[in-house]
């Protein structure tokens, strides 16, 4: 694998699960190749579960690491052409070829603007991360996409279902938020998704929240929750916010928290959510906190999908 951005750079989903459940049993397996390499780890917005998880997973493989939290330990970066750089010190050109001297994989985070849709939804920042890097990039969560957390929810999935053999409707379901924020998660997860033709895969939103039909194209799209929520094996929630009104927070009259009664609608479903999550807005506690809840795990695949992709590019150098 040269770069890795989005599930398009993955040949086969069935086999790559496969071979991050394999690692999840002997995460020690490929030690050797991470000798004398390194991955650097560049973050332009917070993390907690993608920054450990990747150091996690880069030590597994015997490789050294580096994070680098641009905006607490770093010169304030330019990342536009051609101004004139008062107010920044540093160009984005400079900083990720200097940066890609230092390490053999470069992973970096960059979250959406949420006001220009056009820049954000051609990936144009990451798109020059790609250009500039002297090696390869691994996508961290970039302005629409979110592949690692992605390829963690469908490791656990397949944890879940016996690998898809057992019934399995999924159900992505919008819940609220009190902030803006991005359709990474959900864009992803619906592109992975798509990949797994066992899966009956269900988008539940407000009209107002639908995503970009890119992304969304082959879901069932429903606006009514409760309709969504009946015979769910699976209920994955995230907040976004608005695609067509561009990255707006909408007021709806309906409440589309996650709560214990609406779980009782589903077939026992198992409850999702990529994490951070606010409680008693996104989602009740007793839904959180119940036996059927795999937010723990979603979590720790984290490890082995980081792991997955950084054995890959490794085995490509
Ligand atoms: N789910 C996720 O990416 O978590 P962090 O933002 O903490 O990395």
């Amino acid at each position: 694998m040269k770069n890795f951005f989005s599930v398009e750079d993955v040949i086969n989903v069935y086999d790559i699960i496969n071979e991050s459940l394999l690692l999840k049993k002997k995460p020690f397996l490929f030690q050797k190749i991470g000798k004398n390499k390194t991955i650097g780890l560049v973050f332009f917005n917070p993390s907690l579960r993608t920054r450990i998880s990747c150091q996690k997973a880069a030590f597994n493989l015997g490789c050294n690491v580096w994070v680098l939290d641009i905006n607490k330990d770093s010169w304030k970066i330019e990342m536009d052409d051609g101004n004139i750089m008062i107010n920044t010190q540093e160009h984005i050109k400079e900083a990720i070829s200097v940066m890609s001297l230092y390490c053999d994989i470069l992973a970096v985070r960059t979250f959406p603007n949420l006001f220009d849709k056009d820049y954000d939804y051609n990936e144009i920042l990451f798109k020059k991360i790609l250009l500039y890097s002297k090696v390869p990039v691994v996508n961290l969560e970039s302005a629409t996409l979110h592949p690692l957390q992605s390829l963690a929810d469908v490791i656990t999935i397949a944890e879940y279902s016996s690998f898809f053999k057992s019934k399995c409707k999924v159900v992505l379901s919008w819940a609220p938020h009190i902030k803006s924020l991005p359709h990474s998660v959900a864009n992803s997860f619906s592109q992975w998704i798509s990949k797994i033709k066992e899966i009956d895969f269900i988008i539940a939103c407000p009209k107002e929240y639908n995503l970009h039909e890119k992304f969304s194209n082959h879901a069932k799209i429903f606006h009514n929750q409760y309709e969504a929520f009946k015979n769910a094996n699976f209920i994955y929630a995230k907040n976004w916010s608005s695609f067509s009104n561009y990255g707006k927070v909408i007021d709806i009259d309906d409440n589309w928290m996650i709560t214990e009664d609406k779980m009782k609608i589903t077939n026992k479903a198992k409850f999702m959510h990529c994490l951070p999550v606010r409680r008693n807005i996104v989602v009740e506690d007793s839904v959180l906190d119940s036996n059927d809840s795999i937010i723990l795990e979603q979590a720790n695949n984290r490890i082995y999908a980081a792991q997955i992709i950084f054995l890959k590019i490794l085995q490509f150098l």
